[in-house]
């Protein structure tokens, strides 16, 4: 490691940092937060306690999001009692130069997509290990009903792609993973709809149709700020 470079968890608390300095001035009393789910969200999670007092409370894309939101004293609220959102603030697996992301690895992607959709603006918050050109390097995440699993995997290889159930994981709906790899992901809308179109699919971890409003991305030289082309 060279002198000034970071590790990546330095650079997802620098990226959490920067998110807080974002939506601080957009807070109101009455302000609700979307937050993520994994790793990077976690920091934000952490630096959201220094701010609480700033908004009303928070909805969480995942059980894992919401027990961590209780413990820093951040009221956390059901999405059905909420009329607005105000911001989300999430993490991604991949992103492209749209801001079409692919997100999903934390197997959260399903409530993910459905906070992000509420939400006014989404803001992105990843490292530099999460840019590409063309999304699908990363393994797309699918969520699908459990008694359609095997359908579901034909299906998917239809689009000569290797779907592989993720082993040992349910998701907080109650439903089982495929990650599709080697999926050509060059037209993401078309891709999320298509694999949304099969039966017994729930959700799949493209966020294409509503891609990310703002991105920012940690490096070792700093956070630097995207918005989608
Ligand atoms: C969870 C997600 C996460 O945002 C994604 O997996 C990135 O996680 P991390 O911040 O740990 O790299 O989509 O379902």
């Amino acid at each position: 490691m060279t002198q000034n470079a970071m590790t990546q968890d330095q650079m997802k608390s620098a990226v959490a940092k920067a998110a807080i300095e974002y939506i601080t001035p957009k807070l109101e009393k009455e302000s609700i937060v979307g937050v993520g789910t994994g790793s990077t969200a976690n920091m934000f999670i952490n630096e959201l306690e220094g701010i609480k007092h700033l908004f009303d409370g928070a909805v969480a894309s995942s059980e894992e999001t919401a027990k961590r939101l209780q413990a820093i004293g951040v009221p956390v609220y059901e999405l059905n009692d909420v009329n607005e959102m105000a911001v989300y603030v999430d993490g991604a697996d991949e992103f492209d130069p749209r801001l079409n992301l692919i997100k999903g690895g934390g197997a959260a992607l399903t409530r993910e997509k459905i906070v992000a959709a509420v939400a006014k603006e989404f803001v992105c918050i990843v490292d530099d290990t999460k840019q590409v050109d063309i999304l699908g390097e990363f393994p797309l995440p699918v969520e699908v009903i459990p008694m359609a699993r095997s359908y579901v995997s034909r299906e998917l290889a239809k689009l000569n792609a290797q779907p592989v159930y993720r082993q040992g994981v349910v998701t907080d709906n109650g439903n089982v993973i495929i990650d599709v790899h080697n999926l050509d992901i060059t037209d993401a809308k078309g891709v999320e709809e298509k694999i949304n179109s099969i039966v017994g699919v729930v959700t799949n971890g493209l966020f294409a149709k509503r891609n990310a409003d703002l991105l920012l991305m940690s490096t070792s030289q700093g956070v630097e700020t995207f918005t989608a082309k």
